[in-house]
C-alpha cells in the first residue's frame, strides 16, 4: 500500500516547458479527475485542520478554490476567494507580486474577514512564494490570523517555502518536486 503522500504525488503530471521553455509545469487535474485520491488529498487537509478550529478557509484564484472550497464544505465553515485583480465586485484590498512566471496581483473584499477570524490559507503549489505571500498580507490586513498557510506542492528549490517560513508563517506542504 503506497502512503497517502505517494498516492497523491504519483497523481501529479509533469508537462514540460509549459507556459514557457524551461518550466517544469505540475499538473494537478489528474488528481482532482480520479474520486478516490481526490478523497485521500481532501482528507489530508480536513484532519489535518479539524481540531484547528478555523473560521474561515481562503484559497488563492483559481486552483486554490478547488482545494479550499470543498475543505472549507467539509469543515462547516465559509470560503473565502482571493481573486486575481478586477473579478471582484465590492471594495477590495490589493497586493502585487511576483510569479515564477511574470506578475500579478491579488485582491480580497473588505468584508471577508474581520478581527479575531481565524484563517487556512489554500493553494495548489508554492513556487517563489509570491502569490501566498501576497494572499496572507491580505488577510492580516484586515486582522485575520492565518493559522496556517497549506499546498499540495511544493518547488523548494525556488525558495518559496523557505520564504513563508521565514517571513514566520506556518506552512503545510504535501509533496516535493524539485
Ligand atoms: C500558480 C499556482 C499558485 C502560484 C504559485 O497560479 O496555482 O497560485 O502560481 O506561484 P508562486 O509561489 O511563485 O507565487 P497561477 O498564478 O499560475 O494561476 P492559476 O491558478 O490561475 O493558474
Ligand atoms: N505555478 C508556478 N509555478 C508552477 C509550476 N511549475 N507548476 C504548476 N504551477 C505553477
Amino acid at each position: 500500500m503506497p502512503t497517502p503522500t505517494d498516492y497523491i504525488r504519483r497523481h501529479i503530471r509533469t508537462v514540460p516547458d509549459w507556459p514557457s521553455p524551461g518550466v517544469q509545469f505540475r499538473d494537478i487535474t489528474p488528481l482532482l479527475s480520479n474520486p478516490r485520491v481526490f478523497r485521500v488529498l481532501i482528507d489530508q487537509f480536513v484532519h489535518r485542520y479539524f481540531d484547528a478550529h478555523p473560521t474561515a478557509i481562503a484559497g488563492l484564484d483559481a486552483r486554490g478554490f478547488i482545494i479550499g472550497s470543498v475543505l472549507a464544505y467539509e469543515l462547516g465553515v465559509g470560503f473565502i476567494p482571493i481573486r486575481k485583480k478586477g473579478k471582484l465586485p465590492f471594495t477590495t484590498v490589493e497586493e502585487s507580486y511576483e510569479l515564477e512566471y511574470g506578475s500579478a496581483t491579488v485582491e480580497m473584499h473588505t468584508d471577508a474577514v474581520k478581527p479575531g477570524d481565524r484563517v487556512v490559507l489554500i493553494d495548489d503549489l508554492i513556487a517563489t512564494g509570491g502569490t501566498l505571500m501576497a494572499g496572507a498580507k491580505l488577510l492580516e490586513r484586515l486582522g485575520a490570523e492565518v493559522i496556517e498557510g497549506a499546498v499540495i506542492v511544493d518547488l523548494p528549490e525556488l525558495g518559496g517555502s523557505a520564504k513563508v517560513r521565514a517571513s514566520g508563517l506556518p506552512l503545510f506542504t504535501l509533496v516535493e518536486f524539485d
